[in-house]
């Protein structure tokens, strides 16, 4: 089983993450940072989503705000309170501590994944404390940016978009980065036939993931006309757990900060000719959106 930190906003496909990475790796400790929701929020919805998977693994709270100043958040789509919809179990969990940064520095062994599912303010803050902390670990893998079309803006995702400063030093930092952007996140989606075969299921993870659907099937419905939710961030988990579900290409990659329509964007040379710039990520193009399904089914308790 590979061993990874995931540091991430829930957000409810940073919790159904969780649950993948629980299922299929060791989990050394879950940072939180303000992305979809206030960091206040991401860190509780952290601690509830341990308390539903029964698990003790540490969650350190980071950073509250971007690189560059106040983080924005993806309340409309996940709610004000980052999992908008989801009956909350009482439990009496806290934090292991409030320096996330820290714990990234300190917790990893040579062969321990980093999982970013979130803006990337814990990791640059990590690299400008350490620059060396990148070759401690295996790799870095992000759920964020896109070898293609955008969400926040027409080219920029949000993770990217919500701090590009951030972005950009983690981008350039020489660590072994594996990209899982919105031109691979978009083929895996969840459905009413998935939430159907998870109402089937009795457990509270299997409930809790049949009310975050329903909830993000609604938010989908109003917003883009069709009930189908992108699975982000289990993509990310996937790519360290299960890696034979994605093929992926070595290409380079650089964060846009300044640019007027492009900020927050992650600019991929994908030209074909001989003089491409030199590799620094691992891009994910094409995931097997059906053994992915099976894969984060069985995580729910779908046999
Ligand atoms: C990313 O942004 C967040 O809203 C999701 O949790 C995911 O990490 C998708 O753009
Ligand atoms: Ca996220």
């Amino acid at each position: 089983m590979p061993r990874m930190i995931v540091d991430c906003d829930p957000g409810h496909d940073d919790a159904i993450a969780l649950i993948v990475a629980h299922e299929y790796a060791e989990v050394v400790g879950v940072t939180t940072v303000a992305g979809n929701a206030p960091l206040s929020a991401t860190t509780t919805n952290a601690l509830l989503m341990m308390a539903l998977l029964g698990v003790d693994t540490p969650v350190y709270s980071g950073a509250s705000e971007a690189l560059a100043g106040p983080a924005p958040h993806a309340q409309a789509v996940h709610g004000s309170s980052g999992l908008g919809g989801v009956t909350r179990m009482e439990h009496d969990r806290t934090v292991a501590g409030t320096d996330a940064v820290g714990f990234l520095l300190d917790a990893p062994r040579p062969d321990d994944w980093i999982v970013a599912l979130g803006p990337l303010t814990n990791l640059a803050l990590a690299i400008e404390r350490d620059p060396g902390w990148v070759r401690r670990v295996a790799g870095i893998s992000i759920m964020g940016g896109s070898a293609g079309v955008g969400n926040v803006t027409r080219v920029a995702e949000f993770n990217i978009w919500a701090d590009p400063e951030a972005a950009a030093r983690v981008f350039r930092s020489g660590a072994d980065l594996t990209m899982c952007g919105l031109n691979l996140t978009h083929q895996f989606r969840s459905s009413d036939a998935v939430t159907e075969r998870l109402r089937n299921v009795d457990s509270p993870l299997a409930a809790f993931a049949v009310e975050s659907f329903d909830y993000l099937h609604a938010r989908m419905a109003e917003f883009i006309g069709s009930r189908d939710a992108a699975l982000h961030d289990p993509c990310a988990v996937l790519a360290v757990t299960h890696p034979e579900l994605l093929e992926t290409e070595m290409r380079a990659v650089d964060v846009e900060t300044t640019g007027t329509l492009t900020r927050g964007m992650t600019v991929v040379d994908q030209r074909v000719t001989r003089r491409r710039d030199p590799n620094n990520v691992r891009v994910a193009y094409r995931i097997d959106a059906a053994g992915a399904m099976d894969v984060t089914l069985a995580a729910l308790g779908v046999s």
